[in-house]
């Protein structure tokens, strides 16, 4: 979903205060700005170009309807969301006239300021010369890209994926990318990139309450292929800091900012791990042509169909294609064992992969030429929509050979 930024006014701090606290608590929630003063709101406004706007009345009802007018005036079609004690059809009738699209009595319910919320979300697209329905108003983009990587066994490659695909992804310069690494205990993306944080996920999870924007992009680490990178926290005993609400607020923000996520799952199933499938487009599921493998695949999509239409989301990408162990199971065997297509496969690509991990490079840099980089610059535009996924599909069929 995307993030509403929003700007609230209010001189009283005994009303400001809860109000903001409320807001704070939602995930879709970006308080852009406060301000306790009615005459300085208008500046506040231009600088901070809010998505809507939240006005509290009872400070100083004409300086109020005043400032309503305003801004009617100046932004056109900029939501105003009106709050007050005084539930009275009189003051109502007034806000609206000024201007304001929604009116909630105080103190607000936060089951009420969501519903309006939402009215104001949907009441904000607006149709454009050519007939087509826009968005108005340049804030958060549209629609991020959320994609979760998970392992079907510990070592199967997912690190290795999330990181490559997060490095490959942001060599697009529409592109911001930011990857968490949300294997709590055992994550180690910061060390595939050989990044050394300030920050990781403890800290953010700290100032959850305080988090603003200027924190929230300090906290993550920047690589040189311009990936962003959120890593776990150093200290074992701060895993407990982080709450699945923590992470929804966490998730819901940075889809304000960048265009795609990659977490790096654990392999438990723990809260965070659901949370953040649940907030995700895609799961990758990632696995190998080995048994124990494939069966943990099996046993995982069906505990993930019994979470709502998690199983939809997965693709299932088959690492190490082609290794030459000998004990390979065949495409169409594995296939079969899972009951649904492969979506993407990577080849074995021992030197590449091993040498750029333990040179802490990404392929891209590592290995430009490789295979292994090819089939992840492939997955990364083909989740991107650059390309179906269907016709290289067939083209690897024939260019691997599948005993
Ligand atoms: N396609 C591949 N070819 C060869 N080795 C690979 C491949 N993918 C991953 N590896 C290696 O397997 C090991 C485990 O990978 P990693 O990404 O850490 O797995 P996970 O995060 O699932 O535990 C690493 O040494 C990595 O370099
Ligand atoms: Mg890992």
């Amino acid at each position: 979903m995307d993030v509403q930024r929003i700007a609230i006014v209010d001189p009283s701090d005994v009303t400001r205060e809860p109000l903001r606290n409320l807001l704070l608590g939602i995930e879709s929630v970006w308080l852009e700005a406060e301000c306790s003063r009615y005459e300085f709101f208008i500046d506040v406004a231009r600088q901070s170009v809010p998505d809507l706007v939240v006005i509290a009345l009872d400070a100083d009802h004409s300086k109020a309807m005043q400032l309503i007018q305003q801004l009617t005036m100046e932004f056109v079609g900029l939501p105003i969301l009106a709050v007050s004690s005084r539930g009275d059809g009189q003051s109502i009738l007034q806000a609206l006239r000024a201007g304001a699209k929604e009116f909630l009595t105080a103190p607000v319910v936060l089951e009420e300021l969501l519903l309006a919320l939402n009215r104001l979300r949907s009441s904000r697209l607006s149709v454009s010369a050519d007939g087509t329905v826009v968005s108005s108003g340049g804030g958060p983009r549209a629609d991020s890209v959320v994609i979760s990587v998970i392992g079907s066994r510990g070592g199967v490659g997912s690190t290795g994926l999330a990181v490559n695909l997060g490095c490959n992804l942001a060599q697009d310069q529409n592109n911001s990318v930011a990857l968490v690494d949300l294997d709590l205990a055992l994550g180690d993306a910061d060390v595939a990139l050989d990044l050394i944080p300030d920050y990781t996920l403890a800290d953010v999870a700290l100032n959850i309450e305080r988090l603003d924007m200027t924190f929230l992009k300090r906290s993550l680490c920047k690589h040189d292929t311009g990936l962003s990178v959120l890593p776990h926290p150093v200290q074992l005993e701060d895993i407990s800091l982080i709450h699945e609400e923590h992470l929804g607020r966490l998730i819901g923000l940075l889809r304000a900012s960048y265009t795609h996520l990659v977490f790096d799952l654990s392999k438990r199933f723990t809260p965070t791990d659901m949370t953040a499938m649940r907030m995700s487009d895609s799961i990758l599921l990632v696995a190998q042509l080995e048994l124990t493998s494939l069966r943990n695949v099996v046993r995982m999509l069906h505990t993930l169909s019994q979470d709502g239409d998690l199983a939809d989301k997965v693709k299932v990408i088959m690492n190490r294609v082609g290794s030459d162990d000998g004990g390979e199971i065949t495409l169409a065997k594995a296939e079969e064992t899972i009951g649904r297509p492969v979506y993407w496969q990577i080849p074995n690509d021992f030197k590449a992969m091993v040498g750029s991990r333990n040179a802490g490079v990404p392929l891209l840099t590592h290995a430009p030429k490789s295979k292994a980089q090819a089939a992840i610059m492939g997955l990364a535009n083909a989740l991107s929509g650059k390309s179906a996924p269907e016709a290289p599909k067939k083209e690897r069929r024939s260019f691997f050979s599948f005993k």
